[in-house]
């Protein structure tokens, strides 16, 4: 794109609904400074919420959060903020609301509301654009979930585009502003050695893992309403496996080209067997405040899926999920098939690793010989890639992307659909998880689910 279209696409205006909220405390506050800081934002910035709020207290809550959450203030780049930022109070169903942004939008350009609310309150916001006028030539951005299942999210799907294109809006799944997820793309095709080895023909399974050591800290309700499929499995790690399973798109693909081959990963992938899905329960979870008595949502899973593409044919992906765990790590295995008639082998060598989280690591597993033994020693060849605040700066890459207008980082409605799809089965599975001990890798029984056991994160557990 060259510099006068990405500047005729540039947004007039950014404006936010929920700023009174935790997502604009712990998130948005501290990207918006980000942005500032490193000239993405410099055009006026609008909260909207329904809290008998001033400017001023608004103004305070920002300064709270970017030093709670943002590393700090940077009193140049938060002094600019500050002169941006507005505020409209008011309740989302009310038109004099609406009448009030319309006024502070004044003649800005491509405006991008961004919906950092819940779901329940998106249709009356939307309506309320849109007999506003304040709709007009804007892009919408919106956090998850969207929807709870197949037939919700084509519901809000049909709601969105009553006012909105699909090229104007903007669905935030923050993994992809991540940088270790864009990696593992990159990494795959900027890798000579990287392409003839990632098929059926070499592979053997992949496991994909996200431990998380913490509970649900406070979102007991949200939490209990969603489970762990809904949280990060229909979206985070479904965008893992489709960076694990794409193929390369075609030179000079632009993004939606990009997004296309995203989407045709989960169109390969077949709905979520019962037989091969556990669902678990950390013990103590039914004791969270917010949580129903004798709630059966899941705080942990374990599933196998399979592409059955060409290139995946026969390659069980197995993903496991889970609050209460020993670590905080987020990765995934790619086992390679063990070569032939060498003796001594370990069973756990020949694989290719990606850390994702808390930092970027990939580390090849191979086998050298025991000195003076007839058998392999299993070895790392590994590199650290460090990601200095990768995790906060998601949020600023994505709402950059979006004033911008660059779609290519967000979920696009059929992806959404197709993730829909495939995990249906495991949302409608209200038998009791089975239980497990806080501290541990989920129910026993998940254990049996991978042949040969999974593949442990290395470190041990460094989290209570
Ligand atoms: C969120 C989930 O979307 O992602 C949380 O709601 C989860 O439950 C979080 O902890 C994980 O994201 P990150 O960036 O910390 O790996």
């Amino acid at each position: 794109m060259s510099t006068t279209e990405s500047a005729g696409r540039r947004a007039g205006a950014l404006v936010f609904y929920g700023a009174t909220g935790d997502l604009a405390y712990k998130k948005i506050f501290p990207a918006l400074q980000r942005m500032v800081k490193s000239g993405v934002l410099d055009v006026p910035v609008i909260g909207v919420a329904r809290q008998g709020w001033t400017l001023a207290q608004l103004r305070e809550r920002a300064r709270d959060s970017i030093e709670r959450h943002g590393g700090g203030v940077d009193q140049d780049a938060f002094d600019r903020l500050m002169g941006l930022l507005r505020y409209v109070d008011g309740d989302y169903a009310d038109p004099a609301t609406f009448a009030a942004l319309r006024r502070e939008l004044g003649d800005a350009p491509k405006p991008v509301h961004y919906l950092a609310i819940p779901q329940a309150a998106f249709e009356t916001v939307i309506a309320q654009l849109n007999a506003s006028g304040c709709d007009r030539d804007a892009r919408l951005v919106l956090e998850k979930p969207f929807g709870t299942d197949l037939a919700s999210a084509r519901k809000l799907n049909a709601v969105l585009h009553q006012c909105f294109d699909e090229s104007s809006l903007y669905r935030i799944d923050h993994y992809l502003g991540k940088e270790t997820v864009q990696n593992l793309e990159f990494f795959r095709f900027a890798n000579t050695f990287m392409e003839p080895i990632w098929n059926r023909h070499h592979v053997e399974s992949v496991q994909i893992t996200m431990a998380e050591p913490f509970g649900v800290e406070g979102r007991g309700a949200f939490y209990d309403a969603t489970g762990a499929v809904r949280d990060v499995v229909q979206n985070h790690l479904l965008q893992v496996v489709s960076n694990v399973a794409m193929e390369p798109p075609p030179r000079g693909a632009d993004g939606e080209m990009r997004r296309d081959e995203k989407v045709k990963v989960l169109k390969a992938i077949a709905p979520i067997e019962p037989a091969t899905l556990l669902r678990g329960q950390f013990r103590g979870y039914l004791d969270e405040p917010g949580v129903a008595p004798g709630s059966h949502t899941e705080t942990f899973v374990a599933l196998r899926l399979e592409v059955d593409s060409w290139r995946w044919h026969g390659v069980p992906f197995y993903i496991r999920a889970g609050k209460r765990l020993p670590v905080l790590r987020t990765g995934v295995i790619v086992k390679l098939r063990r070569p032939p008639n060498v003796a001594g082998v370990p069973h756990d060598a020949n694989y290719v690793r990606f850390q994702l989280s808390p930092s970027f690591e990939i580390a090849l597993g191979a086998t050298v010989r025991e000195p003076g033994e007839p058998r392999g020693h299993p070895l790392e060849l590994l590199a650290h890639h460090q990601h200095e605040g990768a995790e906060r700066d998601a949020y600023a890459e994505l709402l950059g992307d979006a004033m911008r207008g660059e779609t290519f980082r967000f979920a696009r409605q059929d992806y959404v659909e197709e993730a829909w799809r495939i995990v249906e089965p495991a949302l409608h599975a209200d038998d009791a998880p089975t239980p497990y001990e806080p501290g541990t890798w989920g129910p026993p029984a998940a254990e049996a689910l991978v042949p040969g056991g999974w593949a442990e994160p290395r470190e041990k557990a460094d989290h209570p």
